[in-house]
C-alpha cells in the first residue's frame, strides 16, 4: 500500500551516465539495512545520524537541479523516496540568513550539514497536547552546525524547533527522514498557537 505511493527520484548517475555521487547510495543502503533488522526507533536514529555524519564528512557533490531555491525561503529538493520502507532524503538549500518558522515534523529525521553554517533551536512544549490548536513551549539549546555535523529530531519530545542559517553565505543540508513530511505544525510562541502547513518539494 505504502510503496505504491512512492517513487525513487534520486539517481545515482548524471545525464551523461557518469557516476555523481557513491555515497549516497551507501547512505541510502545503510538506511535500508538498518531499517529491515530494526524498528526501535532511538536506534535508527543513532545509526542514520552516524550514516549522515560519514555522508557529509567532505561534501558530496549534488547537481543543480538538486539545488534549487524558490523566490522566497529555502529550498526543499526531493533526493530519493525508498520504495520499500518509505524514508525520504531531501537536500535543504538556505540562502543567507534564511530559517524556518517553530515547527515540528512528526517523524524521525536527520540533518547533516553539507556545505556552510546552520543554527537550531529546540523547544519543549509544556501543556499536554490534548488541545490540537494551542501549545506552550519553552526555548531549549540553540545548536550552531558546520560542516559535516549532523544532529537528529524524534517525537514526540524531541521534534519541535528552528533552523535558520546565520550566514551571509549558502548553506545545505541533507535530511532523511523516516517519511516524506508534507504537512507540519508551525507554533507561534507569542501567541501560543497552532497552524498547520502543507509542504513542497522546490521544482
Ligand atoms: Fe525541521
Amino acid at each position: 500500500m505504502f510503496a505504491e505511493l512512492l517513487i525513487p527520484a534520486y539517481s545515482s548517475h548524471g545525464a551523461r551516465g557518469e557516476a555523481v555521487e557513491p555515497r549516497m547510495d551507501d547512505h541510502i543502503e545503510r538506511v535500508r539495512h538498518c531499517l529491515s533488522m530494526r524498528t526501535d526507533e532511538k536506534g535508527i536514529i543513532d545509526m542514520v545520524t552516524k550514516s549522515t555524519a560519514s555522508l557529509v564528512q567532505t561534501p558530496i557533490s549534488l547537481p543543480p537541479e538538486n539545488l534549487k531555491t524558490p523566490v522566497e525561503g529555502y529550498g526543499r529538493n526531493l533526493l530519493y523516496q525508498d520504495p520499500d520502507y518509505g524514508f525520504v532524503m531531501v537536500a535543504m538549500v538556505w540562502p543567507p540568513e534564511v530559517g524556518t518558522p517553530v515547527h515540528d515534523h512528526g517523524t524521525w529525521g536527520v540533518v547533516g550539514v553539507n556545505e556552510g553554517r546552520l543554527n537550531v533551536t529546540n523547544y519543549s512544549r509544556d501543556d499536554d497536547g490534548s488541545d490540537p490548536e494551542r501549545a506552550d513551549l519553552s526555548k531549549l539549546d540553540t545548536i550552531s552546525a558546520g560542516e559535516g555535523m549532523a544532529a537528529h529530531v524524534l517525537p514526540p519530545d524531541e521534534d519541535i524547533h528552528k533552523v535558520w542559517n546565520p550566514t551571509a553565505k549558502r548553506a545545505v543540508s541533507i535530511h532523511t527522514y523516516g517519511e516524506s513530511v508534507n504537512v507540519c505544525n508551525v507554533f507561534d510562541l507569542d501567541e501560543g498557537t497552532i497552524e498547520q502547513r502543507r509542504l513542497s518539494y522546490t521544482v
